[in-house]
């Protein structure tokens, strides 16, 4: 049965959750689900607003169907090509003969791309600016690009003022009823994984992002409603200052990640007595992640959040361990920059993780080394109490 809400007059939220899928792009761990939004506009011309992931496709049309109430669809306005929102488009196609497609050149030559069937005769190209009147609503389209893939546009509904923002400012999680973010506490229900949405799918385009805030921060916006997760019809701002934060690679708080990697227990026994001496200092918020056990998501995530990281691992094959470099790796494609980070490596023979740890960050910008690297040989020892007692130091100067 269909499940639909208004979200303004005329404006419909015409969506659905998935809590099955288990990871999104068959990655990233999804342990409260995900949304998928799309806004159907009843005006003279009856207007979609993207398509959803095929999961919920059934459900998707029965929703469509029980607003349009024997209409037919004259636009379907495709933000983003990617498939977890366009899987419907061919069956709307179908369904609706006479619908118009707007997008622009990379949204067709994605369409293609992605289905057999042709659907060039539906093809309206937009341009970069231009608006579409479709009766009392007045749609105005952005391109922004890279947000997260090349062909994204946001779309601008001029007489309500609401962005249709596709990736951005979405999150991970379902929206069981209450879709407007006010109606539920943000920042405990749904703030770590909007950030672990944002770090790890659109991290790495923080230069896109602040260009795009640019773009359409000249416009009143009353309303933002994104492709994932809740709606936002209150405190705008909010959610926009997360987004600037996070696109400038600046830290959220002042905060110490430790994350560490230990074969036999002797590591993480070292980042424990750091962590204790910390404590000691007076340091408050410290977390302590073991990287073969904590999904990489959300280490980004918490890499996005933190001023401060210590990184600890073994050398393994005269190399890093894995764990420890595929972070390293992810660190480095998601341009992760501006983080003081500090250093424990451990090794019985050889012992090379620091040096690996040091190159990995040499390719990050402007990431400061706090206080001295500790090498600790296997186990630490007593007589290096004094070392980590001043590491601990250093990193609460750092803070
Ligand atoms: Fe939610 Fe980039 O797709």
């Amino acid at each position: 049965m269909q499940n639909t809400q208004q979200i303004a007059p005329n404006i419909h939220w015409v969506g659905g959750n998935d809590l099955r899928l288990e990871r999104f792009e068959n990655m990233f761990p999804l342990p409260n689900g995900v949304s998928y939004n799309s806004y159907l506009i009843m005006d003279e011309k009856v207007t979609l607003l993207d398509t959803v992931d095929a999961s919920i496709g059934r459900l998707f049309l029965e929703n469509v169907d029980s607003i349009l109430n024997g209409r037919d669809i004259d636009y379907l306005i495709v933000n983003h090509m990617e498939p977890d929102h366009c899987s419907l488009i061919e069956e709307l196609c179908r369904r609706h003969p006479k619908m118009k497609i707007k997008g622009n050149k990379l949204t067709f030559q994605m369409i293609r791309q992605f289905y057999a069937y042709s659907m060039d005769d539906h093809f309206e190209e937009v341009e970069d600016g231009e608006t579409l009147s479709i009766g009392e609503h007045t749609l105005k389209f952005y391109f922004t690009p890279m947000v997260h893939w090349p062909e994204v546009m946001m779309t601008y509904e001029e007489t309500q003022e609401i962005l249709f923002s596709a990736d951005a400012f979405g999150t991970f999680g379902i929206i069981p009823g209450d879709i407007f973010a006010d109606q539920s506490d943000f920042e405990k229900i749904y703030l770590d994984e909007a950030r672990r949405y944002y770090s790890n799918i659109v991290g790495k385009f923080g230069a896109p992002v602040r260009a795009t805030l640019n773009k359409v921060g000249n416009s009143s916006i009353e309303m933002i409603a994104p492709l994932h997760g809740p709606i936002w019809r209150k405190n705008v701002n909010y959610i926009v200052g997360k987004y600037l934060t996070w696109s400038t690679y600046a830290p959220e708080e002042k905060a110490v990640a430790i994350i560490y990697g230990s074969m036999y227990g002797n590591t993480e026994n070292a980042v424990q007595v750091l962590a204790s001496k910390l404590a000691e200092q007076g340091v408050t918020d410290i977390r302590m992640y073991d990287v073969s056990k904590t999904h990489p998501s959300y280490l980004i995530s918490e890499i996005f959040r933190c001023s401060n990281l210590v990184l600890a691992a073994p050398t393994y094959n005269l190399g890093l361990y894995y764990g420890m470099e595929n972070l390293m790796n992810e660190m480095e494609r998601l341009l992760v920059q501006n983080r003081k980070v500090s250093l424990i490596g451990n090794g019985t023979w050889a012992p090379t993780s620091i040096k690996n740890m040091e190159d990995n960050l040499a390719k990050m910008k402007n990431i400061e080394i706090v206080g001295q690297p500790l090498q600790i040989l296997s186990a630490l020892r007593e007589d290096q109490l004094g070392e980590i007692e001043q590491l601990a130091q250093d990193i609460k100067k750092s803070l």
